[in-house]
């Protein structure tokens, strides 16, 4: 059967239960992370549903550690996330773009460290666009050690055990992987369930869609500048002009490419000299679902998921989508690397 077939539905706790069973040595400690997860997501999509109807829309007054306004909805996200962890008693810790530091959980033994973005794309909130929600997870290395260090959590992206995000889109999706391929759901709101949509998604090998801040142009290096007009040059062969598209919440602009294909940059600029995009809590788990579907990141240089991390809430360039987009982008970078802007 498969995940066409609309005799049987098979729902997010069927699968995991299902994945678990496939490793007889598993202790089904991340599968409950994962459920825990999808029930603090649906909880989420309930209220980001409602929240023009609801006190909840709106700035709550307070701004987040990188001085951004912080919104009502930004802290329910965050609240539902931890405290969906914090029962199952699996994670020792939490690093939230809401939390200025470590969030020790209940569980101190717990094997499992998380790094969340509990909303992405926040300032769509107010116009009703798409927003999201990213997940990462780490092993404790050193975990019968009682002492939760922020330490323990700077760990490179390829050390990742699980990653992915929420949609809260026309509908909402959750995409997931373990290193086993990408998995997505849609949320059915009638029976208040995530079905599945597809087990193993790949990204087109190239697409001709580029997803970038162009009001930034002034201050990109000479080989992004190339690059982009290159996408905008008329040539029928190469499919070009590639249209643009630019949602400004990350997790939508990925989960285009993710489906059609194409590239989405957030590169360094003057106003944002190691780029804007944080490593830990969006760059690394939406790189490595875009790897697991076939896809490719980078920092214009570097594989995402082998930087090694120095902060929790550091940030980086990103170059990421299809592979022969992201392989052609480089071309340009490397080719213009010492022509100053
Ligand atoms: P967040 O709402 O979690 O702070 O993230 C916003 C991010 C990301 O989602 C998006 O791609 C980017 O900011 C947009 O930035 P610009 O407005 O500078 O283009
Ligand atoms: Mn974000
Ligand atoms: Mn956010």
């Amino acid at each position: 059967m498969t995940s066409k077939d609309n005799s049987r539905m098979e729902t997010l706790e069927e699968y995991i239960i299902q994945n678990q069973n496939r490793f007889p040595g598993a202790t089904g400690e991340l599968s409950q992370l994962l459920r825990d997860i999808g029930l603090a997501s649906k909880i989420i999509s309930r209220e980001v549903n409602k929240a023009g109807i609801t006190n909840i829309l709106g700035f709550d007054g307070s701004t987040n550690i990188h001085g951004e306004s912080v919104k009502k909805l930004d802290l329910f996200a965050d609240q539902q996330l931890i405290s969906a962890l914090n029962r199952s008693l699996i994670t020792c810790m939490v690093i939230s773009e809401e939390n200025d530091g470590i969030v020790k959980l209940s569980s101190k033994g717990g094997k499992y460290i998380v790094y969340l973005d509990p909303l992405d794309g926040s300032s769509n909130i107010d116009v009703n666009v798409s927003i999201g929600s990213i997940f990462s997870v780490y092993m404790r290395e050193a975990r019968y050690d009682a002492t939760v260090r922020e330490q323990d959590a700077l760990q490179p992206g390829v050390r990742q055990v699980a990653a992915g995000y929420v949609l809260y889109g026309s509908s909402t999706i959750l995409a997931y992987t373990t290193g086993l391929g990408v998995s997505v759901f849609t949320l059915d709101p009638s029976i208040g369930e995530f079905i599945l949509s597809d087990r193993k998604i790949k990204i087109p090998d190239h697409g001709p869609i580029y997803s970038i801040n162009e009001g930034s142009y002034n201050s990109w290096d000479m080989g992004l500048k190339k690059y982009i007009k290159y996408c905008q040059e008329e040539d029928p062969d190469t499919n070009r002009p590639y249209s643009a598209r630019y949602i400004g919440s990350m997790v939508a602009d990925i989960h285009r490419t993710l489906i059609k294909g194409g590239i989405f940059i957030y590169p360094h600029s003057k106003k944002y000299p190691s780029g804007k995009l944080r490593l830990m809590y969006e760059c690394n788990p939406l790189s490595f679902i875009i790897e697991q579907a076939g896809g490719m990141a980078t920092d214009g240089h570097k594989r995402i998921m082998e930087l090694e991390p120095e902060a929790i809430h550091q940030q980086t360039p990103i170059y990421i989508g299809s592979k022969k987009n992201v392989q052609k982008v480089m071309d340009f970078l490397n080719e213009y690397s010492t022509v100053n802007v």
